[in-house]
């Protein structure tokens, strides 16, 4: 778990964040056959979003461009309006961040961004996913708080949305 270590010190909720989103915790991008239970809640890409990955691949290409040099600067001095992925986070990570929020809610760039013009906030999608950033630190947090698990736990956008914009609500 030596990503997890290199980033402990910048406080666990942060951290566990950081590392779910990004694939630190190897929470990501393993193939099917090495998967355990307990890393059944990994986002993959499945044939039927073949062309949503493909078109979102090209732009985290052309962010990587972009950020070509800094990527291991501050997303807040790399980028110009980050307000949430705050502390510690590197541009790389910012950017590994935007493919996780694809995969997890099912939906492309598009759906939080005008294309090209990332810094906006016009859309009421991203300003949600902005709170959504804040509401997954207070979660991890509060999980945090359970010293009887002994091991990093954490939640992130796919624990709850498993690939749709809406989570399923419970019947009750
Ligand atoms: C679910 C919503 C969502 C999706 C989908 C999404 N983003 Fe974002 N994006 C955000 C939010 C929210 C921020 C601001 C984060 C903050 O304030 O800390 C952001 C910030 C950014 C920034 C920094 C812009 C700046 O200058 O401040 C870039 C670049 C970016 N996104 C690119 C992408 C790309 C490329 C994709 C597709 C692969 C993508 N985003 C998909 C929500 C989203
Ligand atoms: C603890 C569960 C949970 C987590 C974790 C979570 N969400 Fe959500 N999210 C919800 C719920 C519940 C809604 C409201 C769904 C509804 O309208 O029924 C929602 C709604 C949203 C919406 C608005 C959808 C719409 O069309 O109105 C966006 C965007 C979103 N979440 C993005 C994210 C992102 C990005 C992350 C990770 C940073 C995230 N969420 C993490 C539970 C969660």
């Amino acid at each position: 778990m030596k990503p997890f270590r290199r980033v402990a010190r910048i406080g666990v909720p942060v951290a566990v964040f950081i590392a779910l989103t990004t694939g630190g915790l190897g929470c990501t991008r393993r193939p099917a056959a090495a998967a355990s239970p307990r890393e059944a809640t990994t986002p993959s890409a499945t044939p039927s979003n073949d062309s949503l990955a493909r078109a979102r691949q090209q732009f985290i290409d052309q962010v990587t461009r972009q950020i070509a040099g800094r990527e291991n600067e501050l997303a807040t001095t790399v980028f110009r309006n980050v307000q949430a992925l705050t502390f510690q986070v590197t541009a790389a990570q910012l950017v590994r961040s935007m493919d996780f929020f694809d995969r997890s809610l099912g939906v492309g760039c598009n759906y939080c961004h005008i294309i090209g013009r990332w810094e906006e906030d016009s859309l009421r999608t991203k300003r949600i996913a902005r709170q959504m950033i804040r509401l997954n630190g207070t979660i991890n947090n509060e999980l945090g708080k359970i010293r009887e698990f002994e091991r990093p736990v954490g939640v992130a956008c796919w624990t709850c949305h498993r690939g749709l914009t809406r989570p399923a609500r419970p019947t009750l």
